[in-house]
């Protein structure tokens, strides 16, 4: 076989099967094309997307613009490091920077790398700033977490597959009850080596958690009041998934760091950020932190036209919109179906509470019967089916999912 040969789907699961690490289990459907919210597999068969790469691809699949402008970039400037200056990345730090008021940027790649930043920016501030006694700096994090895979953050997760036989791990972490504030309050109460608070506004990984109303509010004012940083990781909740630009938005927060990612490239490119105000990111200077390709030219461009598309076709209205449309239907639905416990979410990032075990496969097999009736899912955890389609689907599409998903849970059986 040579190796750019049209492969079938067998095929390409079994070279994947041999040659790759076994990192991942996959749905069994091999993709080589998409376009806005449809992907389609080798064989030609068309399906919609409702996981987006885990929410990297908000703005839909090989957008033009986005792909114009990464093309455009790639044919003139791929990269450069940070040894040099280059022409894109003041234009996109400025630009980025406006659109989500702040002072400064930290470009990186991933969103584990930007987690990274967030608490490497957060542990010298305490230090520097607050005036914390070195290596003393404690930072609060949420159970049920999750903000990546690298040693340090999966110190702090409580997921054992993710941990199990990857210590020792980094010390400094204090892991309370997501959406609880009085946790956090004793937290926070007579410990001065606090220098900040991690959390996701919504629990994405963990099955689609969306905290009480005012929570986001209330825990940014704790910070405030106890001098300690609010960092908000909206790698997955960020750039309009959730009906506003940010998921703190609809609480009226702004967090000291925030954390982007996925979606900032609009799925195009692997480009994450860091942003805060001079009085956090001053910390940083010279030889402290980087990575050779953050910040190059083609995330830049990449990440302006991705930014622009959410707000040229208001991709976060829709998905408030839209969003409605599908809770209500499948709420509606909940309530004349066994199987389908409750539906939950914020704009177009919601979750589907399958009424059996954790252990069970059961969520597990309905996504391979969506799969069959054209539409990509995928379940989080055990029993909980995330639906995070492109936003850039429009309302008749929405309702054409819906209906697969209604008839796909009605005809199945365990
Ligand atoms: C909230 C959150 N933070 C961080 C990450 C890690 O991003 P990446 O997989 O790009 O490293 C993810 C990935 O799903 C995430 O959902």
């Amino acid at each position: 076989m040579a190796v750019l040969d049209q492969l079938t789907s067998q095929q390409a699961i079994d070279l994947e099967n041999k040659y790759g690490a076994h990192n991942y289990h996959p749905l069994p459907v091999v993709l080589s094309k998409g376009e806005g919210v449809y992907v389609w597999d080798v064989e030609g068969k068309k399906y919609y997307d409702f996981l987006s790469a885990y929410s990297a691809v908000n703005q839909g699949h090989c957008h033009p613009k986005i792909v114009g402008a990464m093309v455009n970039q790639a044919q003139t400037l791929t990269l450069t490091s940070r040894a040099f200056y280059n022409d894109m990345l003041g234009k996109y730090e400025k630009f980025a920077t406006e659109y989500f008021g702040f002072d400064k940027l930290l470009p990186m790649n991933t969103g584990a790398e930007a987690v990274e930043t967030a608490l490497k920016i957060c542990r010298k501030w305490a230090y520097e700033v607050k005036g914390i006694n070195e290596n003393e700096a404690q930072i609060i994090v949420c159970k049920n977490n999750f903000h990546g895979r690298t040693t340090t953050i999966i110190s702090f997760s409580n997921d054992p597959v993710a941990r199990k036989n990857f210590g020792p791990f980094t010390e400094g972490f204090i892991k309370i009850e997501y959406d609880n504030l009085q946790a956090l309050e004793e937290a926070l109460e007579n410990n001065d080596n606090i220098a900040g608070f991690m959390a996701e506004p919504i629990q994405g990984e963990a099955g689609v958690y969306v905290p009480s109303e005012g929570y986001l509010a209330a825990a940014k004012a704790l910070c405030e009041k106890h001098n300690v940083l609010f960092i908000a990781d909206e790698v997955q909740t960020g750039i309009a998934r959730t009906g506003k630009l940010l998921a703190v938005n609809h609480e009226d927060v702004q967090p000291d760091i925030l954390i982007l990612g996925k979606a900032l490239s609009g799925g195009a490119y692997p480009v994450s950020a860091v942003l805060a105000n001079d009085s956090i990111m001053n910390v940083i200077r010279p030889g402290n932190h980087g990575s050779t390709f953050g910040g190059n030219p083609v995330a830049a461009a990449v990440a302006i036209a991705a930014l622009e598309v959410v707000k040229e076709e208001k991709l976060a209205e829709n998905a408030e919109r839209l969003g409605k449309i599908f809770r209500e239907e499948l709420a509606e639905f909940a309530k004349e179906n066994d199987l389908v416990n409750l539906v939950r979410g914020k704009g177009l990032l919601n979750a589907v509470v399958i009424n059996d075990s954790e252990e069970s496969d059961t969520a597990w097999n309905i996504c391979l019967k969506l799969r069959d009736n054209g539409l990509l899912a995928k379940p989080t955890h055990g029993n909980i089916i995330r639906f995070a389609p492109p936003l850039v689907m429009n309302e008749e599409q929405l309702r054409d999912c819906v209906e697969i998903i209604k008839k796909t849970i009605t005809e199945f059986k365990k």
